[in-house]
């Protein structure tokens, strides 16, 4: 039988992310939201074991979408967790927590101010539900480039995710309604700058435990 997958634990507490994201919307967001992705492709996976032991090729293709959309819900939540950090820890400073990224940065946009409109506004033109990302192509130390996925796609297989925004209306409606812009103008008071220096340095290990 497949190992199933779990909910990682939030590595604060619900309320950590306060004033920027409230505990209302962690609890919800990482209770209720994340475990549905996981239950539901723990489910799927099941159902391809079964059919894969029987041969069953319809009922194959047809699980591909399920696995698609909640095995990239479980990818893109797992790593958004860890890609925030409580406002005012020392991780929030790009300059002092993330020297080899805002090198990069600064090389690839001018400023990190540059940076941050760019990456705003492929935030705010995201049509319907999805993920704004940093990206390294190929690999650690990669090209950067900011690109946007829909629904629950992950990133490109390869790319590596330096950090990325969640920007269905289940991640900020409750707190910002339709403030889109606030929401994202708490997101920068938040990022796991350490985190995300390691990620462009080294890349992900282990976006799903099997
Ligand atoms: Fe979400």
């Amino acid at each position: 039988m497949a190992q199933t997958h779990t909910l990682p634990p939030l590595p604060y507490g619900y309320d950590a992310l306060e004033p920027i994201i409230s505990k209302q919307i962690m609890e919800l967001h990482h209770q209720k939201h994340h475990q549905t992705y996981i239950n539901n492709l723990n489910a799927a996976l099941s159902a391809q074991a079964s059919a894969t032991q029987t041969n069953d090729v319809p009922t194959l293709i047809s699980l591909q979408q399920k696995i698609k959309f909640n095995g990239g819900g479980h990818i893109n939540h797992s790593l958004f967790w860890k890609n925030l950090t409580p406002p005012g820890t020392p991780g929030n400073e790009l300059g002092g927590a993330a020297p080899a990224l805002r090198e990069a940065i600064n090389s690839r946009w001018g400023s990190q101010d540059a940076f941050t409109k760019a990456f705003n506004t492929e935030l705010l033109g995201i049509q319907g539900s999805g993920w704004g990302w940093l990206i390294s192509k190929g690999g650690p130390k990669g090209r950067l480039e900011i690109t946007t996925t829909k629904d629950q796609d992950p990133v490109a297989s390869g790319d590596v995710p330096i950090f990325g925004v969640d920007m269905w209306e289940h991640a900020y409606y409750l707190q910002y309604l339709n403030n889109k812009a606030g929401y994202i103008e708490g997101i920068w008071k938040i990022i796991n700058w350490a985190e995300a220096e390691k990620r462009y340095t080294a890349g992900v290990e282990n976006l799903l435990k099997l």
